[in-house]
């Protein structure tokens, strides 16, 4: 490819890990990633002299410039570092962000109306405030090292594409949506049916074209958001569906997180075998729809998700702290169906894909507490397998798989660098890689448990660069 003076060409050197197989890191040292316009041209493993390396790509690409980042050395401090894959954050509403922390007692019901609906509506009539709110969460998004999200804006137009512009402008991978809700929605926030299609169709035209004035490389895309079946009609969500299909728009919902939601949607739509066949029987489950939570189904359900290829967020700190309940990942995983991970801020009151992915490990151990001992086991995740929904899970489930959450030639180099041990919350003690190339079990074993210090202990302090396609954003 043709490097362009715009975006950064890179030659890094050093730590690079990754997981690219469920369960599985994947550790390469003494490596060299070349960066061109934001791709990952090569990568070279066990190279042994950085310089003539560095000499050699210098002249093969005409000597133009390259920032050099070379991680390779232990720092005099002590701490290690290396590089990892931007994390993906496939479920966020971004209006939401000035109530996080800010839940009480509440469940998912009450919630929404006491905290959430109030606030979206305040963000959705003031651009003003909803542009200096916005822009804190692409903000600390980042800083916590998520490189790709999925947002939910608000019902308005106005205020879902001015989200979607601020993406660009901060350099966030998005996905942005305007939400839904021409039903049972509160008199004060709801559409009609025409005001929701006629608008979420000028939101797709205007994010695709404000993207392609950016260079059209799919940096924001919109995104389908009716917000949950019990406040979308039928009529909606099928339009919708056709919308997605014809215009290949994905779709992001909420599903199954709360009993109290359950018998609404089953009152609602009776004609429904299930809350999973509403979307089924309107047309909205498809390869393309993300869908939250997803705590209570049955197994028809999960059968119907899997059949359907559909992707799901699985948003443990939202599901602990509005105590909506706990998400069987593994029974989701062990029927091949996608997982990733969402922050699902304000239902969740952190912005970081770590800490959620810590959350996650914990509540797989509080379902592994009630099964039994053999089968307990099995429902464990480990630090690898959350940080696989974290990175390549969020991949798949937007259907990005190709472009972001590992380190393969020909993908986006959307990257954190953490360094561990950095006079944070992670201490790291007489911490040296065997030099003996023998001892390739031992050195895994070192690498994991550093990892798994920065995923228990870790927040954005570890996280002190960020990359998205190659431009660095911290
Ligand atoms: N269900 C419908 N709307 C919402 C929302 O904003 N957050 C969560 N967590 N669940 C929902
Ligand atoms: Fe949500």
């Amino acid at each position: 490819m043709k490097p362009s003076s715009k975006t950064k060409n890179l030659i890094l050197y050093g730590n690079f890990i990754d997981t690219p197989k469920l369960g599985k890191l994947r550790i390469r040292t003494e490596t060299i990633l070349l960066i061109i316009n934001g791709i990952i041209e090569e990568i070279e493993d066990d190279v042994c002299d950085i310089d003539t390396r560095i000499t050699d790509i210098k002249s093969r690409y005409n000597n133009i410039f390259f920032e050099i980042i070379d991680i390779s050395k232990k720092h005099s401090n002590g701490s290690v570092q290396f590089f990892f894959p931007g994390f993906i954050d496939t479920h966020c509403h971004a209006p939401q962000y000035p109530n996080i922390g800010i839940f009480g007692n509440t469940t998912l019901l009450n919630w929404l109306e006491k905290y959430t609906f109030p606030l979206e509506k305040e963000l959705s009539d003031d651009l003003i405030k909803a542009e200096s709110v916005y822009k804190k969460v692409i903000e600390k998004t980042l800083q916590n090292g998520t490189t790709t999200i999925s947002y939910y804006a608000t019902i308005n137009r106005s205020s879902t594409v001015l989200l979607a512009k601020l993406c660009l402008e901060l350099g966030q991978r998005a996905f942005v949506g305007k939400v839904c809700m021409d039903m049972n929605a509160p008199g004060y926030y709801s559409e009609s049916h025409e005001q929701c299609i006629q608008e979420n169709i000028k939101v797709i035209s205007d994010i695709r074209s404000l993207d392609s004035k950016a260079g059209g490389n799919k940096m924001v895309e919109p995104i389908l958001t009716p917000r949950f079946a019990p406040m979308v009609s039928k009529k909606t969500m099928y339009e919708l569906g056709k919308i997605s299909k014809y215009q290949c728009v994905p779709i992001q919902t909420h599903l199954s997180e709360s009993f109290n939601e359950i018998e609404m949607v089953k009152s609602i739509f009776p004609e429904s075998r299930d809350y999973t066949s509403v979307y089924y029987d309107n047309n909205l489950l498809n390869e393309r729809t993300v869908l939250a939570h997803c705590i209570h189904l049955s197994e028809d359900e999960a059968k119907m998700i899997s059949d359907s290829k559909a992707g799901v967020s699985h948003c443990p700190v939202s599901n602990s702290s509005i105590t909506s309940g706990e998400c069987r990942v593994r029974w989701l995983l062990d029927k091949g169906i996608k997982v990733s991970l969402g922050t699902d801020m304000s239902g969740g009151y952190s912005p970081s894909i770590l800490k959620t992915a810590r959350q996650g490990l914990l509540v797989s151990r509080h379902i592994a507490m009630k099964t039994s001992d053999e089968v307990g086991d099995k429902d464990k995740l480990s630090t690898n397998e959350v940080l696989f929904l974290a990175t390549v899970g969020g991949a798949e489930v937007m259907n990005l798989e190709k472009t972001v959450g590992k380190f393969n030639v020909g993908m986006s180099f959307d990257a954190q660098l953490i360094e561990v041990g950095c006079g944070t919350n992670v201490d790291v003690f007489d911490w040296q890689i065997p030099s003996n190339s023998d001892a390739k079990e031992v050195i895994t074993e070192k690498w994991q448990d550093l990892v798994d210090k920065w995923v228990f202990l870790g927040d954005d302090r570890e996280t002190t660069k960020v990359w998205v396609n190659g431009n660095q954003v911290k």
